[in-house]
């Protein structure tokens, strides 16, 4: 559900105007409501009852501490991709037990720290992570519990940097090479195969890809268990679609209508990893207007937020409802919304229709909760926004504006410089 309307003309977060946040915290700011981040977990949850299901909240689309207490609290379990994001979740209170780990990269100190935790398993995506899991857990005298992560060649009819579960893309094992993979991790006494991943790519707006990908995987489940290999979990991976423009995603109820036929007669654990979906909508990016400009043949709205602030509409052409914070009566004017940083591509709308702002108008870039501020960086050397977490008529400010100081910590000028 969306958590941001407008009140008497005023753009509000639950209840909490966007004006008066602006005005405490500054902005470029964060601003992520509770109420629809519960209310995307537990849509889904929901929905999955009839399975036995564990819904592990993928850490990489907001990662915020504060969100990821929210998410533990309401009973989430976690998808992690680093050693970065393990610790946050272990900090945030998370349960081990209900952690799984993905990425193609991980190294021996990240794989190290997840035995020791004993997270419910490592995802595995290339036979040399195999040995390599095997051989950490044995040094530690441990069983780590293993899935593999199986590239099932789908295509989810997504933006192309988006795809993961296509033949091309770096992702997984192919369908042909796992029964080998399972059957060889068999004979490794420190690692326990126990579940089966597949992720096929994000902003999937249509049911049939996953079922087309659960179809082609459902075979192996019959191989494996014709050779005793008894798997607990199907984890599914995430990337349920969500409404930026005018996408009519499926609902959690439609989704979970179109998959749980296809999995209950598996006797699995069904495992989903949502991220998008649980915090897309659950957030907006707050900036102000700094100048509004006549181009030779455009206007342009330049604002305090740009590319390194969210990066989604510069890397993938990506769609952001752009809406403003006090509704007025004033002429229409057609421009870009552009950021401060010195590139071209740096744009957080191109060629929008909207009520001719002035300096000092502020703006709400919608739908920005997720691969919003995980994705930020200090580019130009600007400061990373502020985070904001509204409940009810309450806001915190979950993390602050970095500070001068902090851009440069960590760096210093060698002595033959000085
Ligand atoms: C393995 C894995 N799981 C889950 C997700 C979350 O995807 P989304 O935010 O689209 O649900 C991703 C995103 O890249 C992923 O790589």
């Amino acid at each position: 559900m969306h958590e941001f309307r407008y009140k008497r003309g005023s753009l509000c977060c639950e209840g909490v105007s966007l004006e008066s946040i602006a005005q405490r915290f500054g902005t470029p700011a964060y601003v992520y409501s509770h109420a629809a981040l519960m209310d995307g977990y537990e849509s889904l949850d929901k929905a999955f009852a009839p399975l036995p299901h564990l819904i592990c909240y993928s850490v990489k689309s907001n990662s915020n501490l504060a969100v990821l207490r929210a998410m533990a609290k309401s009973g989430s379990g976690f998808d992690i991709v680093s050693g970065g994001e393990l610790r946050r979740v272990l900090r945030a209170g998370a349960s081990p037990r209900k952690i799984v780990f993905a990425g193609v990269g991980k190294t021996e100190d990240e794989i190290a720290l997840a035995v020791e935790k004993r997270i419910l398993f490592l995802t595995v995506e290339s036979p040399a992570e195999l040995e390599l899991i095997e051989k950490v857990a044995r040094r530690r005298g441990s069983v780590a519990g293993i899935a593999f992560r199986i590239n099932p060649g789908v295509d989810p009819h997504t933006h192309r940097y988006i795809t993961t579960g296509a033949a091309e893309n770096k992702f997984g094992l192919d369908l042909g090479s796992a029964l080998e993979a399972y059957n060889k991790s068999l004979r490794m006494k420190h690692l326990l195969p126990i579940a089966i991943q597949m992720h096929i790519g994000s902003q999937i707006t249509e049911t049939a890809p996953y079922v087309r990908a659960i179809r082609k995987v459902r075979p192996l489940l019959q191989q494996l268990w014709a050779r005793g290999i008894n798997l607990r979990f199907f984890d599914i991976g995430g990337g349920m679609g969500i409404v930026y423009r005018k996408e009519r995603p499926s609902t959690a109820e439609s989704f979970a209508a179109a998959i749980l036929p296809e999995l209950k007669s598996l006797d699995l654990h069904l495992i989903l990893e949502p991220g998008r979906f649980i915090a897309g909508n659950a957030g907006i990016l707050l900036t102000k207007v700094l100048y509004v400009k006549k181009g030779a043949v455009k206007n342009f709205v330049i604002v305090d937020a740009g590319m390194n602030d969210l990066i989604r509409p510069s890397l993938y052409g990506a769609y952001h409802e752009i809406l403003p914070i006090r509704r007025r009566r004033a002429a229409r004017m057609h421009a870009d919304i552009v950021g401060p940083v010195c590139e071209s591509g740096d744009f957080l709308g191109l060629d929008r229709t909207l009520t001719r702002p002035v300096a000092g108008d502020l703006l709400a870039v919608m739908g920005a909760g997720a691969y919003g501020f995980t994705m930020s960086s200090n580019y130009n050397s600007r400061r990373r926004a502020a985070e904001l977490l509204v409940h009810g008529k309450g806001v915190d400010l979950i993390r602050a504006r970095e500070s001068s100081e902090d851009l440069m910590r960590g760096e210093s000028i060698p002595a033959f410089l000085r």
